[in-house]
């Protein structure tokens, strides 16, 4: 397992999600036979909304929803209850079926967006039960990639892409005029498995610069985990503009 990316392309996002949806609930019946539960960070944005929703259909009844633990990767600085919420986007479609305290949200409510990165990697810290310098090791990260490269909130050009200590920051993304609140590169790297879901032809001239191109220096690029795989799972869309030499290596 050494962070070379595995590339798999999808006909229609229906079959990305069913076959996300897969390998979703293989990596959690692993985990849970291996230690016990599985530890998954949840992405924002439109694209796993659909993934969210057919694990929460009932056609994945062998998802072991009581040893699930769900974590968020980056949050908007809004309530939870706010349109723009990642937590919320989540929970309409499909947290509503978890055990409440299986849920960790980011508390993305506090006024102090620092405060909250704060709290979050305490939360983080006695969950995993970790010591000093330790990392938290997810089963499963997942991720999505911005039009500009970026993952999670790590945003070009921001803050955040420099921290090696810190497991949680507040990363001011001057775009949006706001703060995001976010994984750092250390956890991402840390974790089994790093699962990217990219869908439609928005994405398709990103990714082939993300895939294609190593020394764009893109935010998403930086993304190899130490000791785990590193999934790109697209639908045909996306993977468009994908040389036939990128697809049979990275298949
Ligand atoms: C967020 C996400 C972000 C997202 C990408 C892709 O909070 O917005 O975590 O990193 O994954 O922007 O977003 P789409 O899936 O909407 O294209």
């Amino acid at each position: 397992m050494s962070g070379q990316p595995e590339l798999r392309i999808f006909a229609t996002p229906a079959h990305l999600f069913r076959g996300a949806a897969e390998e979703f609930c293989a990596q959690a019946v692993a985990a849970v036979a291996q230690h016990g539960g599985f530890t998954v960070a949840l992405s924002g944005g439109s694209t796993p909304k659909g993934l969210y929703q057919l694990l929460a259909s009932g056609a994945f009844p062998n998802l072991p929803w009581d040893k699930t633990y769900f974590f968020f990767g980056d949050e908007r600085h809004v309530p939870p209850d706010h349109p723009d919420s990642n937590y919320r986007m989540a929970h309409d479609a499909m947290l509503a079926n978890a055990p409440a305290a299986n849920v960790f949200r980011i508390p993305a409510e506090m006024k102090d967006a620092g405060a909250a990165a704060s709290v979050y990697e305490q939360t983080l810290r006695s969950f995993f039960r970790l010591g000093p310098g330790e990392l938290p090791r997810f089963d499963l990260i997942l991720l999505g990639l911005g039009p500009d490269g970026h993952c999670a909130s790590l945003f070009p050009g921001t803050d955040a892409l420099t921290e090696t200590k810190k497991l949680v920051v507040a990363n001011w993304v001057d775009k949006f005029k706001t703060h995001r609140v976010t994984f750092t590169y250390p956890v991402l790297n840390d974790a089994a498995c790093v699962m990217f879901l990219s869908c439609g032809a928005d994405k398709a001239s990103i990714l082939r610069e993300v895939l294609e191109n190593p020394q764009a220096g893109f935010p998403s690029q930086k993304v190899r985990p130490t000791n785990g795989r590193l999934l790109w799972m697209v639908d045909r869309a996306a993977a468009a503009e994908l040389s036939p030499q990128t697809k049979s290596r990275l298949a």
